[in-house]
């Protein structure tokens, strides 16, 4: 069965059975990375631009990583660089784009909703590659396919996001995925980052750190977005990292495994220390890797769509 939409554009709504197919197909690109030559030829033809109007290291060279894995041909656009800083809009710059003929776009944008506005002034498939505060999707599903890697399942996992939950796409991603695939999701963080009536997306809320360390099987650590203003919510980072940073004292107080991931990019010593960010418990670079399979999985599925 096909991916029941020609988009990625988010994981509000997408059923169940879409999810399985990306991380199920995500398992066989997984392989793929492992070979001494990492390619295949299954986009052979198509023409992908990475359309991104905001920063990004692991998204922007994963996504282009995977395209060159699945011997696509790719443009990469960026902002700095390019005539809109001449006063080119955003649909002419699309418009544009689009008649030298290309057939998937992946875009990050500052703004919500950009990737829905470009399904109506485009033919090409999109992918969501960050939209505002809005939805990460392949983050999230990087983010499942590395706990069920790791735990061998996302059912009945306690999974906790935990942070700047009111600036965060990763955590409305997260929530949204992780419920449709059977996992209990809460979210930590103090009052002033969690959005009022988060409850009604079927979370529960933690304002104290150590009590959603106590009873999760997993923790997902997001980043203070300082770039969006999110050190305002709170006095200091200092007191930002005494109240809710994970530190090795506060998991060894509990003495269990619990798995750590984050997002990245990481503020040290804010959200984690370092001793967490490089320790046992945590699979920062496994998601990394992961990103790449889970990127690949959804160019192909997209790609390919009858
Ligand atoms: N996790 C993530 O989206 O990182 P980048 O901003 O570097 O792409």
């Amino acid at each position: 069965m096909p991916l029941s939409s020609p988009h990625l554009l988010g994981l509000q709504g997408v059923p169940a059975e879409d999810i399985k197919l990306i991380l199920d197909s995500a398992t066989t690109f997984r392989e793929v990375l492992e070979r001494p030559i990492k390619k295949v030829p299954t986009l052979q033809g198509k023409t992908i631009v990475n359309l991104f109007f905001e920063n990004s290291t692991r998204t922007r060279l994963s996504f282009e990583l995977a395209q060159k894995r699945l011997s696509a041909d790719t443009i990469n656009f960026t902002t700095a660089s390019s005539s809109t800083k001449k006063g080119e809009t955003f649909k002419d710059t699309v418009k544009n784009i689009e008649a030298m003929k290309i057939d998937m776009i992946v875009v990050r944008h500052e703004s919500a909703g950009v990737p829905h506005y470009l399904t109506k002034i485009t033919r090409a498939n999109i992918i969501n590659a960050g939209d505002g505060r809005h939805e990460h999707p392949t983050q999230a599903l990087l983010d499942m396919y590395s706990i069920k890697e790791k735990l061998g399942r996302i059912e009945g996992l306690k999974v906790c996001i935990v942070g700047d939950i009111a600036h965060s796409r990763v955590a409305l991603s997260n929530i949204h995925g992780l419920i449709t695939m059977g996992a209990e999701v809460s979210v930590c963080g103090p009052a002033t980052m969690i959005p009022v009536g988060i409850e009604s997306l079927g979370v529960k809320v933690y304002n104290n750190i150590n009590k959603a360390i106590e009873e999760h099987d997993v923790l997902n650590v997001l980043r203070i977005q300082l770039e969006r203003k999110a050190g305002t919510t709170f006095p200091t980072l200092r007191e930002y990292h005494n109240y809710y940073g994970i530190t090795a004292e506060r998991l060894n107080e509990y003495n269990k495994d619990i798995l750590i991931l984050h997002p990245g990019p990481i503020n040290r010593g804010v959200e984690l220390s370092s001793e967490v960010a490089d320790g046992p418990y945590q699979i920062i670079l496994n998601q990394v890797t992961n990103g790449v399979a889970i990127r690949m999985a959804v160019l192909y599925l997209l790609g390919t769509r009858p």
